[in-house]
Order: C-alpha cells, then structure tokens, then sequence
C-alpha cells in the first residue's frame, strides 16, 4: 500500500507510522525525521532547513520534494508521515507516482482537538531509531531510555509551546487544503484521533484492510 499520514503537529503520525510499519511491513517515511538527521549531521541542505523549522515554519518545497522522491523511488510501497504538507508537494507527488504507474491508496486524517497537541507534543520524549514516547500517555519502561533500541531519549528543540502555536498556524494555512484535495479524489480516510493510541491504531487498522482486501 502507498499511504499518506495527514494530521497536524503532535497527532500522532510518527507513533502511528510505526505502527503500521511493524504490523503491515511497509517503509515508513517521515520527512520531519529526515530533515532533522540532515541538521544533525550539519549538512548545507540541514542548515538551511533549520532556519525554518526553529520557526515552526515549512521547509521550502523544493528541498523536501528532492528527499521525498530520492526516498520513494525504489519502493513499491510507503508510509508518507509529514509529506505532502502544501498543495504544490500534492500535485508534485501525484505527477511522480503517475510517470512511475503508480497511485495512492488511501490518505489516512487523524483528527486531534487543537488543546491536545500541544500537551501531547510538549510532553513528547524521541528516539533516533524513530520510536516516540510521552512522558504521561506512553511512557518508556525505563526513564530516558528507548524499550525497542536502548539509545537515549531526547526532546525536540520545536517542541515548546510558542513554536508549537507557530507549527498549528502554519498546518492550518498550508496543510488543511490538502484535505479537501484528497477527499474530492475519493482516497481520504478520517479517523478520531483523539483517543489512546492503541484505540487509534485499531481504527486504522481496520481502514488499512479494507484497502487490502
Ligand atoms: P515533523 O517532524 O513532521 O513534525 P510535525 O508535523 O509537526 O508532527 P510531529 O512529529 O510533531 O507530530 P506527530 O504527528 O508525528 O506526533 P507523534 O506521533 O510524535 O516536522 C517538523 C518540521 O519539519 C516542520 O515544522 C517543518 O519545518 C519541517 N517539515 C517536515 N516535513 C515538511 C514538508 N513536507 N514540507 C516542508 N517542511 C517540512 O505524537 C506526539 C506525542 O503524542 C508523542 O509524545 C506521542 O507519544 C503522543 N501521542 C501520540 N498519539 C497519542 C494518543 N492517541 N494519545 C495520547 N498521546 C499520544
Ligand atoms: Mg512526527
């Protein structure tokens, strides 16, 4: 299957990501994640990005749309968390799958209340290997430290309330007409979000058989 995650910041695509891929084993791709390994590892494509993203704003399509189809290329199956965010990287995207014979499956909305994104995102504790925990919601068994790969659990620098405020303006300006777009193209697939994480898996999961079956 070839998925888009399409939520606001602190969803809960990432955890949701995951866990499709450990179910259905299909590559997840989270362009946040990706363009954060870039500013670690102090690259002029990172540099760059990061300028945008300490403001809670988007990185320009251009960078992104590069990293996104450098990705996908090979892959005859994807999670797509974080990717497309406007409709220029929509329409970009459907043009690539097109020339390739390809198309989406299913866009998959997670619906979250605006007051529990910021709870859930301030709260939030990352791993490197992609896992993510809340300090309250889904805490680590051992503090600090990541139960799937051992390494060290670490907050995000745009995890703070005021760039937070920044990311939820900046997904309702750019991102929420994607949603539309998606539905007109009959593939939109919304769940409630707002309910513990194991219940939103659940739903997705039943959603994700549908399409298989
Ligand atoms: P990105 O890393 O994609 O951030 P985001 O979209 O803001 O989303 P988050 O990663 O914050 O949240 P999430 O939905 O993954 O939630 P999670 O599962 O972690 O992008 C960062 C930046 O990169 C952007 O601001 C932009 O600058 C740039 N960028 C990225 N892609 C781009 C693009 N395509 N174009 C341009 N720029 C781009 O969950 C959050 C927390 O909640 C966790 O603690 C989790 O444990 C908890 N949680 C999850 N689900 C539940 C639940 N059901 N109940 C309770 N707690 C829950
Ligand atoms: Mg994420």
């Amino acid at each position: 299957m070839r998925l888009i995650l399409l939520a606001p910041p602190g969803a809960g695509k990432g955890t949701q990501a995951e866990l499709i891929e450990e179910k259905f084993g299909i590559e997840h791709i989270s362009t946040g994640d990706l363009l954060r390994e870039a500013v670690e590892k102090g690259t002029p494509l990172g540099l760059k990005a990061k300028r945008f993203m300490d403001k809670g704003e988007l990185v320009p399509d251009d960078i992104v749309v590069e990293i996104v189809k450098n990705k996908i290329r090979d892959l005859k199956e994807f999670i797509l968390d974080g990717f497309p965010r406007t409709l220029e990287q929509a329409k970009i995207l459907d043009r690539f799958l097109e020339e390739n014979n390809e198309k989406l499956d299913a866009v998959i909305e997670i619906q979250v209340p605006d007051e529990k994104l910021v709870e859930r995102s301030t709260g939030r504790l990352s791993c490197k290997c992609g896992e993510v925990y809340h300090e309250i919601y889904n805490p680590p068994r051992l503090e600090g430290i990541c139960d799937r790969c051992g390494g060290k659990l670490y907050k995000r620098e745009d995890d703070n309330p005021e760039t937070m405020y920044s990311r939820i303006k900046t997904y309702k300006m750019k991102t929420l007409p994607l949603i539309k777009y998606y539905f007109q193209k009959g593939i939109l697939r919304t769940i409630n979000g707002d309910q513990d994480i194991e219940r939103v898996f659940w739903d997705i999961e039943k959603e994700l058989n549908k399409i298989k079956s």
